[in-house]
């Protein structure tokens, strides 16, 4: 995959190749670091970039950053307005993740107290969209359990948190499943890795609360606010993992997850196996959002301006 021309770092857009840091310094500073995923869409008919709860995310960056006290020098303004420059002088023309990371500035030993300085980078990446696409995953409860409150923050989007959801991902792997589902230390449904889980039993969406050990997904919040303005009751509570094996449909959902149709938990058959009415009804109004055809939720998206000199 070809790098974009630009990426943004530490205050300034600057060329791709000029931006290199020394490999002594790689090994710890990762593990103090906390980053963003967005999503910005493409609509080919009226030429536009749109991303996707733009501000929020940036919030959110912000927000990790005080969470793990990693010092804190852009504003969610500059934060946004960085990622538009950044977009419109790549010339982005397709669906793309734009990815913010603050990080512990040039450190080569190990620093268990706060980072005396951060550093930010932001880049951008192709990234299409698998949504209307007839994915469907099978999905396992993971012998991990999902890290907790008292152990590692999973309100942050901090790197380290990741290394939990990876070592899920690798034994639903080798046993033959496509994602994973991860319990919580109460022994309750918490999280995919990288995305929330959501399931519609008689027609009611049900997803566990923010307590539940999850990330506070800006995705899971806009598709609960999608849904109850379709009329579709909600319930954000504790969920046991049974419930998933006799619920109508399941999906997980996130920036990269999309929406994200499972149809066997532990080889259980969700629904008829197929993708379930309201994740297809939900589907449609997201990819109307996320494109730009509809306009009650045109406060969501942020258009990225024309292509500047750069
Ligand atoms: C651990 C975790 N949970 C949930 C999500 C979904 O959050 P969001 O919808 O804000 O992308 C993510 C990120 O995509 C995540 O990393």
């Amino acid at each position: 995959m070809e790098a974009p021309k630009y990426l943004w770092w530490n205050g300034e857009r600057r060329l791709w190749s000029e931006c290199t840091v020394h490999v002594s310094e790689i090994a710890w500073a990762t593990v103090g670091a906390v980053f963003e995923g967005i999503r910005a869409y493409w609509n080919d008919e009226q030429e536009q970039l749109y991303v996707f709860r733009l501000e929020e995310h940036m919030q959110r960056l912000v927000r990790s950053q005080k969470l793990v006290q990693l010092p804190i020098h852009y504003s969610v303004d500059e934060l946004i307005a960085a990622a538009l420059d950044l977009l419109a002088a790549n010339e982005t023309r397709q669906d793309t993740y734009i990815f913010p990371l603050a990080y512990t500035a040039r450190t080569s030993t190990r620093r268990f107290r706060g980072a005396s300085d951060s550093e930010l980078s932001m880049t951008t990446r192709p990234n299409p969209t698998h949504l209307q696409t007839g994915m469907k995953l099978s999905a396992n409860i993971s012998s991990w359990r999902r890290i907790s409150e008292d152990v590692m923050p999973p309100r942050a989007k901090n790197i380290a948190n990741y290394r939990n959801s990876m070592l899920a991902s690798l034994e639903a792997e080798a046993d033959g499943y496509d994602t994973t589902i991860l319990l919580n230390r109460n022994g309750n449904v918490s999280e995919a890795p990288g995305a929330c889980v959501v399931m519609i039993r008689d027609g009611v969406l049900i997803t566990p609360d923010l307590t539940s050990g999850i990330l506070e997904s800006i995705t899971r919040d806009a598709l609960l606010k999608m849904a109850r303005n379709l009329g579709i009751e909600v319930q954000e509570r504790v969920v046991d993992r049974t419930e998933l094996y006799l619920a109508d449909e399941v999906f997980t959902c996130g920036t990269a997850a999309e929406i994200s149709p499972i149809t066997s938990v532990d080889r259980y058959q969700i629904g008829n196996g197929e993708l379930g009415p309201i994740t297809s009804q939900l589907e449609d109004l997201f990819v109307k959002i996320l494109r730009g055809q509809e306009s009650d939720y045109a406060h969501w998206r942020t258009p990225v301006p024309a292509a500047v000199t750069a």
